[in-house]
């Protein structure tokens, strides 16, 4: 089984980046964790702060890939762009976000990925990740 995760702009200043919000480990730290803890799965971990490459990297990886974590961070709540991307490929994508972001202001209750995502994880900090890879395990 072939899954990505795909995270978004300011995601690379995990560990330094408001770390009352968003924790004190850097992803690449927890994505050694992941890999540890899903041999069985062939991860691969993709960041860009720049919505085109996002975009591209969906269409890349979305025709041959079981799957799609994505936290399309900022761009959650602004980009019809990636929505159209994930509407466009075969692989699901699952949406995950660190925070509870219906906890927070009001601009985060929007999501242009949630319509057309499989599903949605949020709030349970980097554990959404996990919850997100067994979800495709599960099937
Ligand atoms: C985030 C929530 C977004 O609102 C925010 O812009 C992020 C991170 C999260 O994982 O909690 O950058 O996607």
């Amino acid at each position: 089984m072939k899954i990505i995760v795909i995270n978004g702009p300011n995601l690379n200043l995990l560990g330094k980046r408001e770390p009352e919000v968003y924790g004190n480990k850097t992803f690449e730290d927890y994505f050694t964790d992941l890999q540890f803890r899903f041999k069985e799965v062939q991860l691969e971990y993709f960041q860009s702060n720049i919505e085109g490459e996002l975009i591209e990297k969906i269409q890349d990886v979305g025709f041959s890939y079981d799957g799609i974590v994505l936290n399309a961070a900022a761009y959650t709540h602004t980009s019809i762009g990636i929505g159209d991307a994930i509407k466009a490929v075969t692989t699901p994508v699952i949406e995950v976000h660190i925070s509870n972001t219906h906890k927070r202001e009001e601009f985060r209750h929007i999501s242009y990925i949630s319509p057309v995502a499989r599903g949605v994880i949020l709030g349970f900090g980097l554990q959404s990740y996990d919850l997100a890879i067994q979800s495709f395990l599960q099937e």
